[in-house]
C-alpha cells in the first residue's frame, strides 16, 4: 500500500501502514505516528450522522490522556492513576479491567495529575507504565498480570505517564519528575520476559564516578554549574517517542533540567535537556541529538509528540521528523542524521527568543531574559503546544495540532533555592508580590485554535479558533476529516482541507485526549476519553477559560447511532457557604494566600478557585476541622492528598486555613448580597 499522493504540488510518499486500517493497533496509529486512518465511511458528506454508539463513567475526576489501542473489535485504555481497560469496541461492556494499586502516598512526585496516556499492545500482552515507575505486562485476553519490573528508584520521585513503545521486540519506557529532581532517562526492556536490554541517561551523572558513554561525557562539559548533578539534572523523556524500523532509530524529546533555571543550575547548554534525541533502537546508542532550546530556564521540554514523514523540501525528498514545540516553535529536521531543516514560530507573542538561527537551528534568546530576576515571558510552561498529539494527513500534506497563543507566566528564579529530596525543584520564588502580576493581568487572555501547519512552506494553512484555551489530541482521517475534543467538553469534525467545522457533539466534561478510529464488522467507529486535568486543568488560572472540570467516561461513535449521554452532575452550583464566618487576621491570611499559592494550587487551583479537585472554598466545618490532619499528617493520602509534613509547619497550615475560610468568605459576599435585595 504505498502510495504517491500529490500534495501542494510537492510529491509525498505514504509509509505503508503496519496493520490494517480496521485496527488502531500503535499509539500514533501508523509506525510514523501520524494520527491518520485512511477509514472514510465516516466523511465530510456522512458526519452529519455520526452519534453516540456507547458512553462508559470511569468513575473519577482526574484527568484523562489515553489513546485506545483496539484490536478484534476490543478497545485497551487506561484512565486515573494507571486503571486498565478493556472494551467491547460495539456495546461498550468491559471485559477486564487492572488496577495495579499505585501507592497514593507518592501523589506529591506527580507534577501533572494522575494521568496516563496509553498502552502498547504486542504478541498478546498488553504493557502499561505506571505513576510509580513500574512497566507491567498484562495477558491480553484477562488482563492478568505477566511481569512486572521497577524501572526507576522508589527512593526518587520518579514516575511515568507516557504509554510504551514497542520496537523489534523491545518495550521501551522513558520516565518523568525534572520538576522534583530526577536524573532521566529512557530503558529497553525484553518483550517477552520483562529483562533490561539497555538504557539511556538524557543527562550525564556525578562527574567524579565516571561517564557511561563518549555521549555523557559530551553532555558533562555543557554543565557549567557547581555540583548541578545533585538535583539529578531533568531531562526526564515523559512522552513522545517516535520509531522509524528502516533506520533502526528510536526518536523521543527530553524534558526540562532541575531546577528550571540556568541562572541558579549553573549556566551551559545542559545537555541533553530539552532536546530531540535519536538512538539506535537495538543497542541504546546515541546517533544523533538536536536540542530545540539550548540552557532551557522555561520549562520548554522537547517532549511533544514526533511525527515522521517523506517530504520535498528543496527539491529533494527528505525523511524528516516534525515536532510542535512547547517552545512556540515548529521544527522540521532530517530523521536520518538529526540535521537542522527550518524552524518557524507558529504562535504570536513568543517574547523569550527573537527567533532561530536559519543556520544552526539555534533560537535568538533575548537578552537577559535568563537571567535571575523576575520576569514576565510567553509562552507558559504549559507551552504553545504540549504532549497533545498532533496529525499528519497524507492527502492535505498538512500536520493538526493544538495551539495556545499568547500564555504568559511570571517567572520568579528563587535565588535562596537548594536542592531538597522532600519538595519539588523547580526553583521558583513564591513569595514574589512584584507588579509583573498585575502586568499579566492587564495583558489580553490567551486563546486557543487548532491549527493546521505546512510543514514545508512553515505556516499556517488555516486556524479554527476556539472559545477557550485548550484543545486536545488530534485525529485526522481518510474521509477528509479532522476529529478533535477541547477543554470545554466540545468533540468537534472539522473538514481537513479547509478547517470548516461540520460536526459536534457535547461530551459534557473537558477533553485531553486524542479520538481514534477503527472498525468493527464493516462499520467505522471512532473512540475518545472525556476527562478534564492534567496540570493546566489542576491549577485552573483564569487562562483557562470556560473548562469543564467533570466525570471521566469513555466515549464510542458511529454513523446512526442514538444513545443518549447520561452525564452525573458535578462540582457546585452556586457560591460557597463559609462554614466559619469569623473575620480572620488579614496578616495570616496574607500569609497563608502565599504558601496556598505556592503549595496547594498545583492541585486545587490558583487562588483557591478548584477544576477537578476540591475547591476548598466549600469545605465544610468537619474538613476545616481536621484541616492539619488532612494537611500535614496525611489523614486523606489514600484519596491522593498528599502529606505535607515534611515540608509545612503547624503555623503555615494554620494560615493557609485562614486564607481558605478568608477566600469562601469573599466569594460568598455578592450571593448573599444578591439575596438581601
Ligand atoms: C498533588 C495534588 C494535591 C496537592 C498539591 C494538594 N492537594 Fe489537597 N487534595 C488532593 C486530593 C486528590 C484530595 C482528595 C480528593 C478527593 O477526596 O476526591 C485533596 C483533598 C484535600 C482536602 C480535603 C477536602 C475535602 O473537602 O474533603 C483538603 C483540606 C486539602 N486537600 C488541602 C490541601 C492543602 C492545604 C494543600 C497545600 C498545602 C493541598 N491540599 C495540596 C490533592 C492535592
Amino acid at each position: 500500500m504505498r502510495k504517491q499522493v500529490l500534495v501542494f504540488g510537492a510529491i509525498l510518499v505514504m509509509a505503508p501502514p503496519v496493520a490494517t486500517a480496521e485496527d488502531w493497533h500503535l499509539h500514533g496509529g501508523t509506525q510514523t505516528d501520524w494520527r491518520f486512518s485512511p477509514l472514510d465511511q465516516i466523511n465530510e458528506r456522512t458526519v452529519s450522522r455520526l452519534g453516540l454508539a456507547w458512553s462508559m463513567e470511569l468513575g473519577t475526576s482526574r484527568g484523562l490522556e489515553a489513546t485506545p489501542i483496539v484490536e478484534d473489535g476490543v478497545v485497551y485504555t487506561t484512565g486515573a492513576w494507571n486503571m486498565v481497560f478493556a472494551f467491547d469496541a460495539r456495546t461498550g461492556q468491559m471485559k477486564w479491567s487492572y488496577d495495579p494499586k499505585v501507592p497514593r502516598e507518592r501523589a506529591y512526585f506527580f507534577c501533572c495529575d494522575v494521568v496516563n496516556r496509553g498502552v502498547a499492545v504486542h504478541n498478546g500482552k498488553v504493557y502499561v507504565g505506571t505513576l510509580d515507575g513500574r512497566l507491567i505486562a498484562l495477558d491480553q485476553r484477562t488482563g492478568t498480570r505477566i511481569w512486572s519490573v521497577q524501572t526507576t528508584d522508589p527512593a526518587k520521585a520518579y514516575s511515568i505517564t507516557a504509554a510504551p513503545l514497542v520496537a523489534n521486540n523491545r518495550v521501551i519506557i522513558g520516565n518523568a519528575g525534572s520538576e522534583y529532581g530526577v536524573r532521566g532517562y529512557i530503558t529497553a526492556y525484553d518483550a517477552e520476559t520483562g529483562k533490561q536490554v539497555w538504557r539511556f541517561y538524557t543527562v550525564p551523572g556525578d562527574p567524579n564516578k565516571g561517564s557511561e558513554s563518549k555521549a555523557m561525557e559530551i553532555a558533562a562539559k555543557t554543565w557549567h554549574g557547581k555540583e548541578w548533578w545533585k538535583a539529578g539534572g531533568g531531562g526526564s523523556p515523559w512522552e513522545g517517542m517516535s520509531y522509524d524500523p528502516d533506520l533502526d532509530l528510536l526518536y523521543f524529546g527530553s524534558g526540562n533540567a532541575s531546577t528550571w533555571y540556568r541562572a541558579l543550575r549553573g549556566q551551559g547548554d545542559g545537555l541533553y535537556t530539552a532536546c530531540i534525541l535519536a538512538v539506535k533502537a537495538s543497542t541504546g546508542e546515541l546517533a544523533w541529538y538536536f536540542q530545540t532550546t539550548p540552557g532551557d530556564s522555561f520549562d520548554y521540554d522537547a517532549t511533544q509528540p514526533l511525527v515522521q514523514a517523506n517530504l520535498m523540501i528543496g527539491g529533494r525528498l527528505r525523511k524528516v521528523v516534525l515536532q510542535a514545540n512547547k517552545n512556540g516553535f515548529f521544527y522540521v529536521l532530517d530523521r536520518q542524521t538529526g540535521e537542522f531543516l527550518s524552524a518557524a514560530p507558529f504562535v504570536s507573542g513568543i517574547t523569550w527568543a527573537s527567533g532561530v538561527d536559519p543556520r544552526t537551528g539555534r533560537p535568538i534568546e533575548l537578552p537577559g531574559v535568563a537571567d535571575a530576576n523576575p520576569k514576565l515571558l510567553s509562552p507558559e510552561p504549559n507551552g504553545a503546544h504540549n504532549w497533545n498529539p498532533m496529525a499528519f494527513h497524507p492527502a492535505t500534506g498538512l500536520v493538526y495540532f493544538p495551539a495556545r497563543v499568547g500564555t504568559q507566566m511570571v517567572h520568579v528564579p528563587d535565588k535562596k533555592w537548594k536542592y531538597d529530596p522532600n519538595r519539588d525543584n523547580v526553583g521558583i520564588d513564591g513569595n514574589y508580590e512584584g507588579p509583573l502580576f498585575a502586568k499579566m493581568i492587564s495583558m489580553p487572555p490567551p486563546t486557543g485554535e487548532l491549527l493546521a501547519w505546512d510543514p514545508v512552506a512553515q505556516k499556517a494553512v488555516w486556524r479554527a479558533k476556539y472559545p477557550v484555551l485548550d484543545g486536545g489530541g488530534v485525529l485526522a482521517t481518510g474521509g477528509n476529516l479532522v476529529f478533535q475534543g477541547r477543554a470545554d467538553g466540545i468533540f468537534a469534525a472539522f473538514r481537513a482541507t479547509d478547517g470548516e467545522e461540520v460536526w459536534q457533539f457535547d461530551a459534557a466534561t473537558g477533553i485531553m485526549a486524542p479520538p481514534v478510529t477503527y472498525t468493527v464488522d464493516g462499520a467505522q467507529y471512532v473512540t475518545v476519553m472525556a476527562g478534564w486535568g492534567g496540570s493546566a486543568g489542576l491549577m485552573n488560572t483564569p487562562a483557562v477559560g470556560a473548562a469543564k472540570p467533570g466525570w471521566g467516561r469513555i466515549l464510542t461513535f458511529a454513523l446512526d447511532a442514538k444513545a443518549a449521554l447520561k452525564a452525573p452532575p458535578f462540582g457546585h452550583t452556586g457560591p460557597p457557604l463559609p462554614a466559619i464566618t469569623a473575620k480572620q487576621d488579614p496578616q495570616i491570611v496574607h500569609t497563608g494566600a502565599l504558601l496556598f499559592n505556592s503549595h496547594c494550587f498545583t492541585c486545587h487551583g490558583l487562588n483557591a478557585v478548584a477544576g477537578p479537585l476540591p475547591d476548598l472554598r466549600y469545605s465544610t466545618k468537619e474538613t476545616l476541622d481536621s484541616f492539619a490532619g488532612i494537611v500535614l499528617a496525611g489523614a486523606r493520602v489514600s484519596d491522593g492528598m498528599p502529606s505535607f509534613g515534611k515540608i509545612l509547619s503547624v503555623k503555615d497550615v494554620e494560615a493557609i486555613r485562614a486564607y481558605v475560610i478568608a477566600r469562601a468568605q469573599e466569594t460568598a459576599k455578592p450571593a448573599q448580597a444578591s439575596q438581601r435585595r
